[in-house]
């Protein structure tokens, strides 16, 4: 029983992964924000670092979780944008 239950799971996860786009573009009038999804996906390999809730929307997304969770990570790891214009273009 136990073995179905995490391979419907398993499915609903890929299922999820395969409707995502690769580069999202996030229109602001401060500059649009290209963000690729994909390559972050694949560098980070945790998703949870930006659902906490698991794959799909992100409730709230925004200036706020953007210049927090996105500039964050760029600071501490030291890549990445963290100027504005490193990430609005015009
Ligand atoms: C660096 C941050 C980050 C990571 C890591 C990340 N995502 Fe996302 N993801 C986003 C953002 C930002 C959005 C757009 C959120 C919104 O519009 O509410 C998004 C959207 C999505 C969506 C919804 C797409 C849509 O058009 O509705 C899915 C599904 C998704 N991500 C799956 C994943 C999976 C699976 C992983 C892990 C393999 C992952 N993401 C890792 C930031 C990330
Ligand atoms: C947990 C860490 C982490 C989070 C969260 C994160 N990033 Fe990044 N991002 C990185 C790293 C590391 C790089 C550098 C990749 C490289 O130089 O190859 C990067 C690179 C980028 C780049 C440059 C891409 C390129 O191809 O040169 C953009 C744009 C970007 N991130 C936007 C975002 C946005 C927008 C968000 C939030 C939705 C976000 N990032 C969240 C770690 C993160
Ligand atoms: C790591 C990438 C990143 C950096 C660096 C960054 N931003 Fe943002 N910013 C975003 C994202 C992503 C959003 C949310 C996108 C959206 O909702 O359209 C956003 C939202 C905003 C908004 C809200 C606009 C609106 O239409 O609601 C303003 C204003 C803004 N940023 C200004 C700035 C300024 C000024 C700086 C430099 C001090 C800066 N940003 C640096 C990624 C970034």
């Amino acid at each position: 029983m136990k073995k179905v239950v995490s391979a419907a799971a398993l499915a609903i996860f890929c299922a999820a992964t395969a409707f995502a786009a690769d580069t999202m573009v996030f229109e602001n009038k401060n500059g649009n924000v290209t963000f690729p999804h994909k390559k972050h996906q694949e560098m980070l390999k945790n998703c949870k670092l930006c659902h906490e809730k698991g794959p799909g929307k992100i409730e709230g997304f925004g200036k706020d979780f953007a210049h927090t969770t996105c500039k964050g990570c760029h600071e501490s790891k030291k890549a990445g944008p963290t100027k504005c214009g490193g990430c609005h273009k015009k």
